[in-house]
């Protein structure tokens, strides 16, 4: 299934009733160090902590009463919980053996079943569709199910409706899904506006699958867990197939500097995935001098 720009309205529509647009400010101290206006969308200011409970809440909005499960070792995971709370849909989430117990918690905080096997994310993934075979529960890939990209693609929609002016949007990729969306909707609301990935050198599946065009698996060693994937989705990279203007990648180091500068710039808690597109402006600062660029910090939910 494609996704337009038809269904990220449709999803701001489903997400008016419960979700505030968030606040997007700019720090001069940052603005100074690269000589360019940088807005900070500030998703880490979500229920969850994280942007991606718009795709939680658009996907659940139509799945009352269902019973769903899902892989993950964080942020997606807590947006499916939360959403399966407001709609009452039955929620289980299966993360690796490793996963910290607080995300854990978390996860079981809004009422949905945390289930923690296996040594990595690929084996959640296997599990989880065993247990989808075993009891009916709809499978949810993070990546590739349209309803989550329709409902992160509102954070752009937000970004670009009060600056269409932007040059640039940065965004931090682990499957793609807000990248993708982002692309669609600059695409609709701000031709002239790049829409600009970024991922971690340590982990550069999604990267390397869009240089390449075609899906690829890359050793994935991040400590960013949100850019943590191993594997190249299918749908983000087709949407962002000949969309996308760019895609950085930035070192762990640079990572946290980013977060530092947020914590005392911009008075911000970021995790080291909603640093990453400050990261990317700060190690690029050529590509961005002189112009207006929006950066998403993309959540806040460190395990320190
Ligand atoms: C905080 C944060 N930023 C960025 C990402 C990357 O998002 P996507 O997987 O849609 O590319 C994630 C993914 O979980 C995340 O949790």
């Amino acid at each position: 299934m494609d996704l337009t720009f038809a269904d990220i309205k449709a999803a701001r529509t489903v997400l008016a009733d419960h979700l505030p647009p968030t606040p997007m400010w700019s720090y001069p101290l940052i603005d100074r160090r690269v000589k360019a206006n940088v807005l900070v969308k500030h998703e880490n200011t979500q229920p969850v902590g994280a942007f991606k409970v718009r795709g939680g809440l658009n996907l659940l909005a139509g799945m009352a009463g269902e019973k769903l499960v899902t892989y993950s070792t964080g942020n997606h995971a807590q947006s499916l919980a939360y959403a399966s709370r407001v709609f009452g849909a039955d929620c289980t989430v299966v993360m690796p053996a490793g996963t910290p117990q607080v995300k854990a918690d978390l996860v079981e905080s809004w009422g949905a079943t945390a289930v923690r096997t296996g040594p990595s994310l690929e084996a959640a993934e296997t599990y989880a569709r065993e247990f989808a075979a075993m009891t009916g529960a709809r499978l949810i890939s993070p990546g590739d199910t349209p309803e989550l990209l329709a409902g992160v693609g509102t954070l752009y929609v937000e970004i670009l409706e009060a600056r269409p002016d932007l040059d640039a949007i940065v965004v931090p990729v682990g499957s793609g899904t807000g990248a993708a969306a982002a692309c669609l909707v600059a695409e609709e609301l701000a031709p002239n506006c790049r829409v600009i990935a970024v991922q971690a050198e340590a982990s550069p599946a999604a990267h390397d699958s869009w240089r390449a065009g075609t899906l690829l698996k890359r050793p994935n060693r991040t400590t960013a867990a949100g850019l943590a994937t191993g594997r190249g989705y299918e749908l983000p990279q087709r949407l962002m197939a000949g969309r996308l203007a760019d895609f950085l990648l930035v070192t762990d180091e640079q990572i946290a500097e980013a977060r530092r500068v947020l914590a005392t710039a911009a008075h911000t808690q970021a995790e080291g995935a909603g640093a990453a597109a400050l990261a990317a402006v700060l190690a690029h600062p050529d590509h961005f001098a002189g112009r207006s660029v929006a950066v998403v910090c993309t959540g806040a939910n460190t395990e320190e």
